[in-house]
C-alpha cells in the first residue's frame, strides 16, 4: 500500500569529531489520492508510482525481519553517556547498539545529551534515550537484530566488568576489534554486564556496515510529543505552499482554489550551512583535503536550488538554518521566482522550538527535512548524510533501486556538487558501503554521477 512520509540547524560541524474491506477504503483513497494528484502536481513532482499524499508517514519500516536470532536479555552493555550533536548522537548509540549485538548483549538504555555544549561536560544536561525516541517501539522494531534493556533489569550491579576503550594513533580498527573478541570469551562473557568506560561511542572505531547503521536509525521513532511538533511544523509549511498555490492560480484564470488540503502540497527543504563557524571549519576542509567542493556561499545555493526546482511551480522551501541566520532576513531574499523561502520565523513555529533543548529542536528539524518532497544539503554535512541514508532507505523498501533518476518520488540533492543543467548533483546513500565514514564524515561520493 501507498506508504510514508510525510533539517537541521545545527552549530555543530557535521563532520566534527553526528487489510479486508479496509482494502476497499484504501483503494479508494488510493484512486483519489491519484486523481487529485494529476490535477494538482505540476510536472516536477511527477513522481513514480502511487502517490501516498494524503497518508502522512505511515511506517515502511520493519519490514525486515531478522530471524528469532535471540539476543541474550540476561547480559548486558553499559555505555558512557553519548553527547555532541544530534547525528553525532544517532551514529554513537548505533555504535553502541551494533557493539552490544556483536557480544550477544542487550545495551542499556543509554542517556543523550540535551546541550550542544561538548567542552564543557558538566553542562551536558543528560536526557533519557526514551524521552526522545520511543523505547518500546524501537525493540519492536528492532527485534532480532538489538535490544535496548533498562536498569532495572539487571540483577546484579556489582557483577561489572570494566572494559577500557584504547584511544590515539596505536589503538587501530583491529586492536579495538580483537578487544571486543576477547569480551565475549568466558572469562569476561560471565559477567553480567560490561561496562565500557572512556570515551564516547561516536568516537569508537566503526566496524560496521552502512546498512547495520540505516537497520538501527529505521527503529528510532521520536516519541509522540516530538513527533507532534514536527507534525505542526510541517503543517505550517504545507498551509504557506497552499495560500501561495492558490494566489497563483487566482491570479492566472480566476479560479478559487482554496479547497485544496494543504496535506498534498509538496514543498523542499534545504539544509542550508552558511553559518560563519561552519565557513570557516569548511574552507579549512577545502584546503586540508584538497577538494574545493565543500563550501557553498549563499548565492551558490541559490543558484543551485533554482536550477533543479523547475520554474513551473510556485513552491514553499523550507531553510533549515542555524538559529544566528534568523536574524539576518537576507537568506529569505534572491530566490528565484516561484520559489518561496521561508525558516522557523516566518512560519511563526521559532516558539515551538524554543521549548526545547537543542538536542530535540535538532530532532524536529530532522523530521521536517526527512518528509520533504525534495530535499537539499550539502554532502559534508553529517546532518543531510543521515537525511539521505534514511530516505534512500526508504525508497529501497518501496522497490526503488536507484533514486538517482530525476523522476523519482522524494529526490535528494547535494547542492555543493554541481549537477546537471547547473543544478544541484542527486545524491543517494551508497547502501553497500563498508563503513559509514564513507558516507558520513566529509565525502563528495554521492553516488549518483553526472551522466
Ligand atoms: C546469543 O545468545 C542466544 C541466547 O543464549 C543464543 O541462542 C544465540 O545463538 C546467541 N547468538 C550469537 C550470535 O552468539
Ligand atoms: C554479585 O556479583 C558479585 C561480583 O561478581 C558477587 O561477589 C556477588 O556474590 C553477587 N551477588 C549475588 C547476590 O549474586
Ligand atoms: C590539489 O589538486 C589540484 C587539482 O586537482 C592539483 O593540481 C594539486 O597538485 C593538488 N595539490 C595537492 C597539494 O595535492
Ligand atoms: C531492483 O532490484 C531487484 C532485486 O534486487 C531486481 O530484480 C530489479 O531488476 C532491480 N530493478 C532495477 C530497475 O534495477
Ligand atoms: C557502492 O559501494 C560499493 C562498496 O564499496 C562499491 O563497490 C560500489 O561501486 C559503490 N557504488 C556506487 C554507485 O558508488
Amino acid at each position: 500500500m501507498d506508504l510514508l512520509f510525510s533539517c537541521k540547524s545545527s552549530r555543530l560541524f557535521g563532520s566534527h569529531p553526528k487489510l479486508g474491506s479496509l482494502t476497499c477504503k484504501c483503494l479508494v483513497l488510493v484512486v483519489v489520492a491519484l486523481f487529485v494528484r494529476i490535477a494538482w502536481l505540476p510536472s516536477f513532482f511527477g513522481f513514480v508510482g502511487i502517490e501516498p499524499k494524503n497518508v502522512e508517514f505511515i511506517q515502511t519500516r520493519y519490514l525486515s525481519t531478522d530471524s528469532d536470532s535471540g539476543i541474550r536479555k540476561d547480559k548486558f552493555l553499559e555505555v558512557p553517556q553519548i553527547v555532541w550533536g544530534l547525528n553525532n548522537q544517532k551514529i554513537a548509540f548505533a555504535r553502541a547498539c551494533l557493539t552490544a549485538r556483536l557480544l550477544n548483549r542487550t545495551l542499556l538504555m543509554p542517556s543523550l545529551s540535551a546541550s550542544l555544549f561538548y567542552k564543557e561536560v558538566d553542562l551536558l544536561q543528560p536526557i533519557s534515550f526514551d524521552k526522545v525516541f520511543q523505547f518500546q517501539r524501537f525493540n519492536s522494531l528492532c527485534s532480532g537484530f538489538v535490544q535496548l534493556g533498562r536498569y532495572s533489569d539487571v540483577l546484579n550491579r556489582t557483577n561489572v566488568f570494566e572494559l577500557q576503550k584504547g584511544s590515539g594513533r596505536k589503538w587501530t580498527a583491529e586492536r579495538d576489534m580483537d578487544q571486543l573478541m576477547e569480551s565475549t570469551e568466558d572469562s569476561i562473557d560471565g559477567y553480567e554486564v560490561i561496562r565500557v568506560v572512556g570515551k564516547n561511542p561516536f568516537l569508537w572505531h566503526d566496524h560496521w556496515p552502512v546498512k547495520d547503521y540505516a537497520r538501527i536509525f529505521e527503529c528510532l521513532v521520536l516519541v509522540d510529543e516530538i513527533a507532534k511538533e514536527a507534525d505542526k511544523v510541517v503543517s505550517k509549511i504545507r498551509e504557506v505552499g497552499r495560500d501561495i498555490r492558490s494566489n497563483a492560480e487566482s491570479s492566472q484564470n480566476g479560479a478559487d482554489s482554496k479547497d485544496s488540503s494543504a496535506q498534498q502540497i509538496p514543498y523542499v527543504a534545504v539544509h542550508m550551512r552558511i553559518e560563519i563557524d561552519w565557513m570557516i571549519h569548511c574552507k579549512k576542509l577545502e584546503q586540508r583535503s584538497n577538494i574545493s567542493q565543500i563550501c557553498s556561499s549563499k548565492e551558490e545555493i541559490v543558484e543551485r536550488v533554482g536550477n533543479i526546482v523547475g520554474p513551473k511551480t510556485p513552491t514553499v522551501l523550507y531553510l533549515a538554518v542555524a538559529d544566528s541566520l534568523l536574524k539576518d532576513s537576507s537568506i529569505l531574499s534572491g530566490w528565484k521566482e516561484g520559489l518561496h523561502p521561508v525558516e522557523k520565523k516566518k512560519l511563526g513555529v521559532d516558539g515551538i522550538y524554543g521549548m526545547y533543548p537543542y538536542l530535540i529542536q535538532s530532532a524536529i528539524d530532522y523530521e521536517v527535512c526527512l518528509r520533504a518532497d525534495v530535499f537539499l544539503g550539502n554532502s559534508f554535512s553529517t546532518f543531510s548524510n543521515l537525511i539521505v541514508l534514511e530516505r534512500t532507505q526508504r525508497m529501497m523498501r518501496m522497490g526503488v533501486n536507484s533514486s538517482c533518476g530525476v523522476d523519482i518520488r522524494w529526490p535528494s540533492y547535494a547542492y555543493n556538487i554541481l549537477g546537471e543543467s547547473n543544478g544541484a548533483r542527486r545524491w543517494m546513500t551508497n547502501m553497500s558501503d563498508s563503513s559509514l565514514r564513507a558516507i558520513s564524515y566529509g565525502s563528495n561520493a554521492i553516488s549518483c554521477s553526472e551522466s
